[in-house]
């Protein structure tokens, strides 16, 4: 094997290490960024005088066509030439000749690089945020048309307190929002260029970084070239917020799974986010779901992966940071395929209301509410709890509901029951008296779905 930069050596690289040190088959992908970084170096460099303006203008007429190439599939990506960058790198020379061996002036693969990725990781972020809000709104849409469900509210997946359903949906939408911020806050961070930074320490070519920075449409310069070659910083962030976003995505599974169970009962998917068994003829499984769930773990594992990559790395640029590649691009793919699929399938989700009353009829969710109740003669809340609880494990052993119970009955915990109890433990009326801002009332929901709307579409 002949060697990629060979100058200084005398003979070449064994076979191994050529297959162990090339990137250009996952790196590939990257060429419209490096491209475009290319175009915007090259334009610099020929109108600070640093080559020729007609270099300048043959590199980048060059890199134009080899992208055109690219695209139509027509470029054959070399191993032996590592990478992408050395792969778009030769085939300009081999077009141009000698002006495409002026184009690595003044940089180092190493700022190159870690601008390729930041274009990159942009424009993922941007799609990332579209999707964000496309699901957020099939969530909105979802609760809107179902604003007078109720279901039971679960804590430790025990009945709790009846709520809306759309109360229940508006949560999901309150963490993606959160996600949407987490990716906006962090395109900031991203969209800084390290391009000047060359090998570690900069250049000694009279470069105008700023020229660069505004044909890339980034907002700020890297501060130090030292730094900059060797901060992945931004890429374990976007596998963060990609994991958190996942577990979201992974908790409504999750709910998907079981709602969908006959069970509960309370869903049915669309038959085209569902699949058959190949055994059993009944079955129509909620794989969708099971698949985003288990795809969470390989988006965890990616940041496993970025956070143990850096942690050993004296400054500045390692061979390591080309590990950084394969977990970001899957991260990535899988995020934007999850968020994608997930709002197609909400639309299709049926909500069975009637399941989802009677499932609020049972276990005893009226309790908080009748102890309540107490208070408001006069009882104070220990004491009503107590009460309440023993109405409980009485309609319990009779086999009968809260509402079931008449007053004479009622009466027997506590005289402080009048006839006016039974209103207060209709399902409707426990939602409705939840009446603060956050809380599951109609009317509190329907301000909350109406802010939600508003502030997407800012
Ligand atoms: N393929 C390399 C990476 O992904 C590009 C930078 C290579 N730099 C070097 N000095 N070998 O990190």
């Amino acid at each position: 094997m002949s060697k990629l930069w060979g100058g200084r050596f005398e003979g070449g690289v064994d076979a191994l290490v050529e297959r162990l040190g090339e990137s250009v088959s996952f790196d590939a992908r990257l060429a419209p960024w490096d491209i475009r970084g290319s175009l915007a170096h090259a334009r610099m460099l020929g109108d600070c005088g640093i080559i020729t303006r007609k270099d300048a203008q043959a590199i980048q007429r060059g890199l134009k066509d080899v992208l055109k190439d690219i695209e139509a599939g027509k470029l054959a990506w070399d191993q032996k030439l590592e990478d992408v960058h050395t792969n778009i790198e030769s085939a300009l020379v081999a077009r141009i000749g000698d002006a495409g061996k002026r184009l690595h002036t003044g940089r180092s693969r190493n700022d190159q690089i870690a601008t390729d990725v930041r274009l990159w990781a942009r424009d993922q972020v941007d799609t990332i945020l579209q999707l964000l809000k496309a699901l957020q709104l099939r969530l909105l849409d979802a609760a809107e048309a179902h604003l007078d469900v109720i279901l039971p509210g679960f804590t430790h997946l025990q009945h709790a307190q009846p709520v809306l359903l759309a109360h229940h949906l508006h949560a999901y939408v309150e963490m993606f929002r959160r996600d949407h911020e987490r990716f906006t806050q962090l395109r900031g961070r991203i969209n800084v260029m390290p391009l000047g930074s060359a090998a570690m320490a900069g250049t000694p070519y009279p470069i105008n970084r700023e020229q660069v920075a505004k044909e890339l449409g980034f907002e700020a310069i890297s501060a130090n070239s030292m730094d900059a070659v060797s901060d992945r910083d931004h890429l374990i962030e976007f596998c963060a917020n990609a994991s958190i976003c996942m577990m979201h995505l992974s908790r409504m599974c999750e709910e998907l799974i079981l709602w969908s169970s006959p069970e509960f009962g309370y869903i049915e998917i669309g038959e085209a986010f569902t699949t058959g068994s190949s055994i059993m003829p009944q079955k129509r499984n909620p794989d969708v779901a099971e698949l985003v769930r288990g795809k969470t773990g390989r988006v965890y594992g990616s940041l496993t992966s970025l956070l143990t990559l850096l942690k050993g790395l004296p400054l500045t640029y390692n061979r390591d940071l080309q590990e950084d590649k394969e977990p970001v691009f899957d991260t990535s793919d899988t995020l934007q395929l999850s968020l994608e699929v997930f709002a197609r399938m909400i639309p299709s989700i049926a909500f069975h209301r009637d399941a989802m009353a009677e499932a609020a009829r049972a276990g005893f969710m009226e309790a908080t509410d009748l102890a309540d109740y107490l208070v408001t003669k006069g009882v104070p809340f220990r004491e009503a709890h107590g009460v309440s609880g023993r109405a409980v494990l009485y309609c319990s052993k009779q086999g009968k509901t809260l509402p079931e119970l008449t007053l004479d009955e009622l009466r027997v915990f506590s005289p402080k029951f009048e006839a006016d109890v039974h209103k207060v433990l209709d399902a409707k009326a426990i939602v409705s008296r939840r009446d603060n801002p956050g809380a599951t009332a109609p009317r509190r929901v329907k301000a909350a779905l109406k802010l939600a709307r508003k502030r997407i579409s800012k």
